[in-house]
């Protein structure tokens, strides 16, 4: 069978285990285009892994080439390239979050509307072998009634969101929105409710102004003391980091997106740790904690029923299914399809999606499930910034909300 052409939209990051996808399955998949408005950087990925094919800035140039495409443009930028994609009839793959407001997601669906594409939401959290395995225990009906629902993202390289766009609200609606989107979206798949209302509140507690450094690392007199010092011209032995580091290198190294300035002393309207408590239909009750000065990475969930408690953490790859009655446990080692970036669900996640292209069937996460995600993202931002409780159907103040941004 032949290979689909694949558009990469927007070379950074994101697009690095994109192009790993690629490179290692010929069979499915083959890089006809990458577009971006910095060619250099566009170039460079390509350079990277070896890649030979269309560099370009013209969206529609490139569409010529391609079956389908994935969008990885920063989170704002999501909605002009996608709408593009889906009028021309492609199958389009979309990075979390749908968008920043629920007016263009509202812009997006309306575009997917009587299109016979593929739209896929990028949740690749659906697709870890914690998250769907404990998805799968919770709907099978082990745990009997679900009562509560702990979540933790703990994430030492969120750090570094300082330094990039996803500080500022305007580009990527802050981090309950650019970041917590993913747990929000896991926690109303796991808890197969809609939302009813959240209370969220968050600190900057610890990546705040600091006199006399920066602005950029490679300026910086506390660069042999920081433990944020990055210095960007030196190669990293981890092969992602490295990738994104010749990446970076491309990137204007001067202004307030300088890919080494300051984590402290960088403009930001968000924050570095906060926690969320919703509430969702039929009596379940939610809390989510996310903070980026933790010394690990990892996910946790925990799930309490009335008849069992499941727990699981990406970083260990185990859950534990304790039943209540009897008090028996089971351990449950997913190990072997825990690794990998995401540990392993950007592979499946892309081979779903390729695999639904060429075959037919559902997205695992949908737009509407972008939107919904969105909504929620917005409600937590307008409750932290009010400090009271929102209500999510709330529209109303959410429409208002998002005047402000
Ligand atoms: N699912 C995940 O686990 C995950 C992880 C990281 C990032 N993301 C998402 O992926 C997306 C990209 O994030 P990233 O960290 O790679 O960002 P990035 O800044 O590293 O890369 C974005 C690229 O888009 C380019 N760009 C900006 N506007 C453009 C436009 N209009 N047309 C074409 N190119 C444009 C930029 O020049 C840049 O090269 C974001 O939506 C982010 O939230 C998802």
């Amino acid at each position: 069978m032949q290979s689909l052409n694949t558009i990469i939209v927007g070379a950074g990051a994101r697009s690095i285990a994109f192009c790993k996808y690629i490179k290692n399955n010929p069979d499915i998949t083959c890089l006809s285009a990458v577009v971006d408005t910095n060619l250099e950087k566009a170039q460079a990925l390509i350079n990277h892994f070896d890649i030979n094919c269309l560099v370009t800035a013209d969206l529609d140039l490139a569409l010529t080439k391609a079956d389908v495409l994935l969008i990885a443009t920063p989170d704002f930028a999501h909605v002009q390239p996608t709408i593009t994609a889906i009028k021309a009839g492609k199958h389009v793959y979309i990075e979390k979050p749908l968008a920043t407001t629920v007016e263009d997601c509202n812009l997006i669906i309306n575009a997917a509307k009587n299109c016979n594409t593929v739209c896929y939401l990028g949740f690749n959290m659906r697709h870890s072998a914690i998250h769907e395995r404990i998805h799968e225990l919770v709907h099978s009906g082990a745990l009997g009634k679900v009562t509560t629902i702990e979540a933790n993202e703990w994430y030492y390289g969120g750090r570094t969101y300082f330094r990039r766009w996803n500080r500022l609200r305007k580009f990527g609606g802050g981090l309950w929105l650019t970041k917590a989107c993913h747990d929000f979206d896991l926690l109303m798949w796991i808890a197969g409710q809609k939302p009813v209302s959240i209370y969220a509140n968050s600190g900057l507690s610890h990546y705040k102004k600091k006199t006399g450094v920066g602005p950029r690392c490679r300026d910086c007199v506390l660069k042999s003391s920081c433990h944020d010092y990055y210095d960007i011209n030196k190669p990293i032995e981890h092969w992602f980091d490295e990738a994104w580091r010749k990446l970076q290198l491309k990137m204007d190294q001067s202004g307030s997106m300088s890919p080494d300035i300051c984590l402290y002393n960088s403009d930001k309207d968000t924050f570095d740790n906060g926690i969320a408590v919703i509430e969702f239909e039929n009596d379940i009750r939610a809390t989510y904690t996310v903070n980026v000065l933790s010394a690990k990475t990892t996910r946790q969930i925990r799930v309490i029923g009335t008849d069992a408690v499941v727990e699981g953490a990406t970083e260990s790859g185990l859950i534990t299914l304790t039943e209540r009655h009897s008090c028996r446990k089971t351990l449950i080692d997913v190990n072997n399809a825990n690794s990998g970036t995401h540990n392993g669900a950007d592979q499946k996640i892309l081979t779903d999606f390729f695999t639904i292209c060429r075959n037919g069937g559902n997205p695992r996460s949908s737009l509407i499930d972008g939107k919904m995600a969105v909504q929620l993202s917005l409600a937590a931002t307008l409750s932290d910034d009010e400090k009271r409780v929102v209500t999510f159907d709330d529209l109303k103040v959410l429409s208002k909300f998002e005047a402000q941004l």
